[in-house]
């Protein structure tokens, strides 16, 4: 059994159907990569997945547990954190208290963590008593994906962690996602840098107006005269 299955998600906003039968899993270790065009139903699918949007149907398996329709806090407190689109650090806090957030179901538990986190994000601990919102766009990513690891994921969801960011930095952010992964947490990608994202994935899955339209190893999908096409061009 995987970590996470996703079995027929089914997320509307109003009249408008965002997912229209989403099937996926994640297993332990994993790297997992959801790609698709702006509009596809990426964020719909981590919203729909932690808890901030209800499925119309459908079912979310975490762990063997049947958590669809769990309110957010109660998702993020079994260990499925995500970092949202847009990262959503909180400008006029400091680097250290955006990251204490991060710990705070964890109260007294967090400094162990704390010290990690400094100890891979160098530049973070140097800022730590600057405000977030000084930060550059690709230490801001940092400190959203930091501020997620001091909740000590058992599966961490990333949504378009390499938006805006330049070139260079989109590198930084892939290693990260790299470091991440050898540690062995499974993490659940969403990207539209496709490229990227097959590189480092090990499974894939392609979203089309809200539905899978393809899905395979990453090494194969990167090879795919279609999928090149489509999404590597
Ligand atoms: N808050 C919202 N209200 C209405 N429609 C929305 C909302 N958020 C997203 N949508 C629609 O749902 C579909 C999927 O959007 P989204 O999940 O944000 O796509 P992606 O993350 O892949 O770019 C799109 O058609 C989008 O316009
Ligand atoms: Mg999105």
């Amino acid at each position: 059994m995987a970590l996470l299955e996703i079995h027929d998600l089914h997320t509307s906003y109003g009249a408008i159907k965002a997912l229209r039968g989403i099937s996926f899993q994640v297993g332990q270790g994993q790297v997992v990569s959801l790609i698709g065009a702006n509009g596809a139903g990426k964020s719909t699918t981590l919203n729909t997945i932690s808890g901030l949007l209800k499925p119309t149907s459908g079912r979310i398996i975490f762990d063997g547990e049947n958590i669809t329709g769990w309110r957010a806090d109660r998702v993020a407190a079994a260990g499925l954190i995500q970092v949202p689109e847009g990262r959503q650090i909180i400008a006029t806090m400091t680097v250290m208290e955006n990251l204490l957030i991060g710990a705070y179901r964890r109260q007294g538990k967090a400094d162990a963590t704390l010290d990690e986190i400094f100890q891979r994000f160098k530049r973070l601990y140097e800022r730590r008593h600057q405000k977030a919102g000084s930060l550059s766009g690709g230490e801001q990513q940092m400190l959203a994906v930091g501020r997620a690891l001091m909740a000590q994921p058992r599966l961490l969801m990333l949504d378009e962690p390499s938006m805006g960011l330049a070139p260079l930095l989109v590198n930084e952010v892939f290693n990260l996602i790299s470091s991440i992964k050898s540690q062995g947490i499974p993490i659940l990608l969403v990207e539209q840098n496709a490229r990227k994202a097959l590189q480092i994935a090990d499974y894939a899955y392609v979203l089309e107006r809200g539905a899978v339209v393809r899905d395979g190893n990453a090494a194969q999908l990167r090879q795919d005269t279609d999928i090149i096409a489509a999404y590597l061009g």
